[in-house]
């Protein structure tokens, strides 16, 4: 029997070139005078500066962070905004820009310094700066989740931290910000997001209104993520793809993620793969591998999905990856200490949200069934 609680707070507005709404859209919520954090690659393009032509009320542009944020990049953006004195923040880039900007907010009226939150001995107690998050990749679901997730520059710690202060106020999810996403990015968001709505479904938290959002999503997917790969101008496939990686953070928004994001947090950290090819990396095996536990469940999703089960299901994911240039074997990832690997993953808490928590020689079976 079904027991379960659901709740989804942030406002969506969806819809390609909805970006250009911006201000009205700020206007009817309220919000002044706002800032705009923006990935660079909109800053060289002119993309920035163009939403602050049309939308007077952004007072400033702040770009100065990387792929996988520091903490000091949070901080430096932490300055800017009070600096501006803004009511609202608008983050415009993939999960990168959105995590750092989902810090910032909750930064600027916090009490104690970043590393205090980020390792757990103070919470925020007071609400940070609402944010409109605005997605350029296909993947994350950062928009719709309580999630950021942040590298520490002086332990090299890169960990996810939840907290109801990072859900953005607003989410504007505008595809054809995505139509420049290069081939190789395509694929590892849309893989991302496949492992979102797949993890949403296994997860031990997974939940009957979360599966709606979770098949959908994996429906969209396998129809559209290798268009949008092969020819980027698509804009159905581009829109269904935002739609997929929307369903997708709603439904693990909840249920939160498990043995693939795990494994992720390793093979990101030590072999610099992408999150969305980390987590893609194990996502056929781990189909397997939760077949086993949850047998008649995994396989009449499976079907849903159109396949005739769970194996099915892993081939077509392993082909996909291999169609789109993923790695998919351990030397294409330069892994050689497999046990080292091992040992970080099992360990990882998101593998208590798996159905299978695989123990030392399970995991090791698993790895080396990659090479
Ligand atoms: N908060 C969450 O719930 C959540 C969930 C999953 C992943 N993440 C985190 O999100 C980060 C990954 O986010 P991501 O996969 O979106 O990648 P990203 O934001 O790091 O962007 C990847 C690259 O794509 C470029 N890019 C982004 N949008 C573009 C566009 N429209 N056109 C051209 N280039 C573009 C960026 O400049 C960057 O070089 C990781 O740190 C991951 O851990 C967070
Ligand atoms: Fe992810």
């Amino acid at each position: 029997m079904d027991n379960f609680v659901y709740s989804q707070p942030v406002k969506i507005y969806f819809g390609a070139g909805k970006l250009k709404e911006l201000s009205s859209i700020a206007e009817q919520n309220g919000y002044k005078r706002g800032a705009l954090i923006s990935d660079k690659v909109f800053v060289n393009s002119g993309l920035a500066q163009s939403i602050q032509e049309l939308t007077p009320c952004i007072a400033g542009i702040f770009s100065d962070f990387s792929p996988n944020p520091m903490l000091s990049e949070v901080v430096k953006a932490v300055e800017k905004l009070k600096q501006w004195q803004v009511d609202f923040v608008v983050a415009l880039g993939g999960g990168s820009a959105l995590d750092l900007a989902k810090f910032a907010c909750s930064m600027a009226h916090a009490e104690y310094g970043i590393r205090e939150y980020f390792f757990h001995r103070q919470e925020f107690s007071v609400k940070g700066l609402p944010l409109f998050a605005v997605p350029s990749t296909a993947g994350t679901g950062s928009e719709v989740t309580s999630v950021s997730v942040c590298n520490d520059d002086e332990t090299g710690i890169k960990a996810p931290l939840a907290h109801k202060n990072f859900l953005p106020e607003i989410a504007i999810i505008d595809s054809e910000l995505t139509i420049s996403v290069p081939p190789h990015i395509t694929a590892s968001t849309g893989i991302d997001a496949l492992s979102h709505a797949l993890e949403a479904l296994w997860s031990v938290n997974h939940q009957p209104i979360c599966d709606l959002w979770a098949i959908h999503s994996c429906k969209l997917i396998f129809a559209n993520l290798e268009k949008a790969y092969s020819d980027g101008n698509d804009a159905v496939a581009r829109d269904n793809m935002s739609l997929a990686a929307l369903f997708a953070g709603l439904a693990f928004s909840v249920t939160k993620t498990a043995g693939c994001h795990a494994c992720s947090y390793p093979l990101s950290i030590d072999y610099k793969l992408s999150h969305g090819e980390a987590c893609g990396f194990t996502l056929d095996s781990f189909v397997c591998l939760n077949a086993a536990a949850e047998n008649s469940r995994l396989e009449a999703l499976a079907r849903e999905m159109g396949f005739c089960n769970a194996e099915a299901l892993a081939d077509r994911i392993f082909e996909m990856k291999k169609r789109m240039g993923m790695k998919c074997t351990l030397d294409e990832c330069g892994i050689e200490d497999v046990d080292a690997l091992c040992q970080k993953c099992i360990s990882h808490p998101l593998m208590n949200n798996n159905p299978i928590k695989p123990d030392m020689s399970q995991m090791r079976q698993f790895f080396e069934n990659l090479r």
